[in-house]
């Protein structure tokens, strides 16, 4: 099966040295990748820039920008039967990049933020009967947030997980499906976590597959 994962941050430059970005190790989505490509799939991931090396088996796509990861994300999901949303992408770019550092001045500034684009969002309105599995970073009233995520990007599923998570070896995951509800919790290594993601991906297109009567 083709899949596409997305991973890591993006960053969004204000100028020629300064960007806007967030602490996403980029860890979570390698490791689906990984996970994905040892169980034979042909992965993709779409990555933002991290510190880590290419999983193995997997083509990897780097980019910089929200703007960079959605054409990627965008051109690949042609060829993909599922799409794996865990980049933490940033929700804001600065208006203007300028072309040269700015200089400092001994007075306040504001800047002014654009929405960039939502990749998960843009990927569920024209999936088809393509899989799309969102992530839902957050930090209070949890599971009604992750829902409104679901229903909001057209995602078959959603794995809801919490700042916690961020950057660390491990963490603990929730998994909204749209077909079945609320999962139980699981912990465990990234690794582990990435175990139940691809887990979940697999029995989405196989559902999909009974559901429109094509054998398995
Ligand atoms: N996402 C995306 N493109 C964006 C923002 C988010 O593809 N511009 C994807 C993420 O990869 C994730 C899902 O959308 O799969 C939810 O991301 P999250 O950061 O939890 O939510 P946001 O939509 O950014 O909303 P908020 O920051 O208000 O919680």
């Amino acid at each position: 099966m083709q899949l596409l994962v997305t991973a890591g941050p993006t960053r969004e430059y204000l100028d020629t040295v300064r960007y806007l970005s967030n602490a996403s190790s980029g860890r979570m989505g390698y490791a689906i990748a990984a996970e994905a490509a040892r169980r034979g799939h042909k992965v993709t991931l779409v990555s933002g820039p991290v510190e880590l090396p290419d999983p193995a088996g997997v083509d990897v796509v780097r980019v910089v920008s929200a703007h960079a990861m959605l054409r990627a994300a965008v051109a690949l999901f042609e060829e993909c039967r599922a799409a794996i949303m865990a980049a933490a992408v940033a929700d804001y770019r600065p208006a203007t990049r300028r072309d040269q550092k700015m200089k400092k001045r001994r007075r306040s500034m504001s800047i002014q933020l654009v929405p960039t684009e939502d990749i998960c969002a843009h990927l569920g309105r024209d999936k088809g009967n393509r899989i799309v599995v969102g992530f839902a970073m957050e930090d209070h009233d949890h599971h009604e947030h992750a829902m409104e995520k679901l229903r909001r990007k057209h995602c078959d599923a959603i794995v809801l997980n919490g700042p916690g998570n961020v950057g660390g070896e491990s963490g603990e995951i929730e998994i909204f499906r749209d077909d079945i509800g609320w999962q139980p919790a699981r912990s465990g290594t990234k690794a582990q976590l990435a175990g139940a993601v691809v887990d979940l991906v697999e029995d989405l297109i196989a559902t999909g597959r009974r559901d429109a009567g094509i054998p398995f």
